[in-house]
Order: C-alpha cells, then structure tokens, then sequence
C-alpha cells in the first residue's frame, strides 16, 4: 500500500464532476486500498478519488481513523437519497490542513451506492457517518467544504490556511 499524494485546496482538479466507476478491476481495488492507507497516514475520516487526482465517483470513508475495519466502507457512485435534521459541528478536508470550521449538515443522510459486484446498496449513517456522506460525495461534485461559506468569510480560511500551510 502506497500513501498517495493529496491534492490541495486551489488545485483545479478539486472541482471537476467526476465519472462513474464502471466494471470493478485489480487497479480500482489497489486505488481503494491506497486510499485507505493515505487517509488514515493523514488522519482523515475520508478521502474522495478526486483528491489523489482520479477523475471518478470513488471515495473511502472511516470513521474510527483506522480503529474498526468494520468501518471501512467504499463509496461507489454514490448518491444521497433522504436527508433528515441538522447537526452543527467541526468540519475539516485533508485538501486543506490547518482549516476546520464548524458547518451545517444532515444529521442522518441515507444513500445508494454501488458495491465492487454492480449490485445497488442502501446505507443509512448519523453524526459523524452523515457528515462524511456529504462531505466525500461533494468532493465528487468538484465541491469543498469551504465553498459553503460566503466570499468573506472563504477569504479569511483562504489566508488562514495559506499561512498555515507556509509552516
Ligand atoms: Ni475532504
């Protein structure tokens, strides 16, 4: 396994639509197994294909950061289907280290995804689960979380994290 390098924050890669994963192969099963490594050398909750540079609807999500591989899943070109409540919390993007603020989301988000055999799935996640459901699945819509927030405020996290990433 391979810790990728991960795009940043300007790189106009970030804000492509991605493609649909089409048959499962070899390569999209190593693709995964990098992410995953990548994601938690970095700590993340998550890691979305388009920040490694892959143009697709693929996207990894672990929630115990490497704890419980029963976590683990993969997102396939996913989709959200229902969305109920809000939970206000700390959000952050491993595109943008250093910067985490507290943005508006679902509280529980259920969505379709495909698994590696074609077949459609249901998932239904709350709380941190949710939140990364929208957050990886934006990544695939060429959408970061920053994005939310209006041009004053965008520009203030802009500096923050340029200053930040300036060591
Ligand atoms: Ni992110």
């Amino acid at each position: 396994m391979t810790v990728l390098p991960v795009l940043t924050w300007g790189d106009p890669r970030l804000k492509k639509n991605s493609e649909d994963v089409g048959e499962w192969t070899p390569e999209l099963e190593q693709l995964v197994a990098d992410m995953l490594e990548t994601s938690l050398y970095e700590e993340g909750v998550g890691l979305a294909a388009p920040q490694v540079g892959v143009n697709l609807n693929l996207a990894v999500i672990d929630c115990s950061c490497g704890e419980d591989l029963n976590q683990r899943i993969v997102l396939i070109n996913p989709e959200i289907t229902a969305e109920e409540g809000i939970q206000t919390g700390p959000e952050g993007c491993l595109s943008i280290p250093g910067v985490r603020e507290v943005l508006d989301r679902p509280q529980k988000v259920t969505i379709r995804n495909r698994a590696r055999d074609g077949s459609w799935h249901e998932l239904t996640g709350e709380d941190l689960l949710a939140r990364a459901f929208c957050h990886e699945i934006d990544h695939l819509r060429g959408r970061l979380f920053v994005e939310y927030f209006g041009p004053v405020k965008r520009q203030y996290l802009q500096r923050k994290y340029q200053k930040q990433s300036r060591g």
